[in-house]
């Protein structure tokens, strides 16, 4: 099954996508994630992506469609893949139709996460994240059982480099702009479903799972 997760910053896509990707035994392709690990490793894709990414504006499509492309292709993503912020802009939508085309594959379900505006500013201000496994928290919605440290492997919880406020507020007007024309795009193919995020995060995977299992 291929899966794309939308949703504005904050709604809860890599929350999801952990729980979607154990179950149903996929990759998660995360292209945020994957920008952050090249600029952490100081990879030239990194310094490409860097800059953006400081701003709230989104990277350019050639470098993103790019590096999905180079992924798409590798064994792993065979029997489905869930992508988790990608695509972004019709632009981008557009080239994942023809990667997908070009493998035999198609997209099976777009899935928007829907959450209000003021509920995304509180959520992405107190995020926190583990430094060994990724995994997020929230310091009100979602706190680790022991401050600052990850329930799983005990690893550092930290703060990423773009959830100040001011980046906050840019992210979020990039990208509403950009979600608008890209839900008329998979709305138009049939895809498309909404789901509520302003529920309990295991309350929203429910509805997703329900989807995915077909009733
Ligand atoms: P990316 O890393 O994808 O960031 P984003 O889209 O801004 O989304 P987030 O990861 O911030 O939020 P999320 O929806 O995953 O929420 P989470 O589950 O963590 O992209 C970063 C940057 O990379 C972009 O700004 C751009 O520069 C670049 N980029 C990436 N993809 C690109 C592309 N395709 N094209 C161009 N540029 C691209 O949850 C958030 C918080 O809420 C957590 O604290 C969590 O614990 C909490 N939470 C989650 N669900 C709930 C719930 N149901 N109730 C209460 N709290 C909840
Ligand atoms: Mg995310
Ligand atoms: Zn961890």
């Amino acid at each position: 099954m291929n899966i794309v997760l939308m949703g504005l910053p904050g709604a809860g896509k890599g929350t999801q996508a952990d729980r979607i990707v154990e179950k149903y035994e996929i990759p998660h392709i995360s292209t945020g994630d994957m920008f952050r690990s090249a600029i952490q490793e100081g990879t030239e894709l990194g310094l490409k992506a860097k800059q953006f990414m400081d701003e709230g504006a989104l990277v350019p499509d050639e470098v993103t469609v790019g590096i999905v492309r180079e992924r798409l292709s590798k064994q792993d993503c065979e029997q489905g893949v869930l992508l988790d912020g990608f695509p972004r802009t019709v632009a981008q939508a557009e080239a994942l139709d023809e990667i997908m085309s070009g493998l035999g594959r198609k997209i099976d379900h777009v899935i928007n996460i829907r959450v209000e505006h003021d509920e995304l500013v509180k959520r992405l201000t107190g995020r926190r994240i583990c430094k060994e496994c990724g995994t997020s928290y929230h310091l009100v919605f979602n706190p680790p059982e022991q401050d600052g440290v990850c329930d799983k492997d005990g690893g550092e919880l930290y703060q990423r480099a773009d959830d100040n406020p001011e980046t906050v507020n840019n992210r979020l007007e990039v990208n509403m702009k950009q979600s608008e024309p890209l839900l008329a795009y998979y709305g138009d193919k049939g895809v498309l479903t909404h789901i509520d995020g302003q529920q309990d995060i295991e309350v929203v995977f429910e509805d997703i799972d329900r989807l995915l299992r077909g009733n």
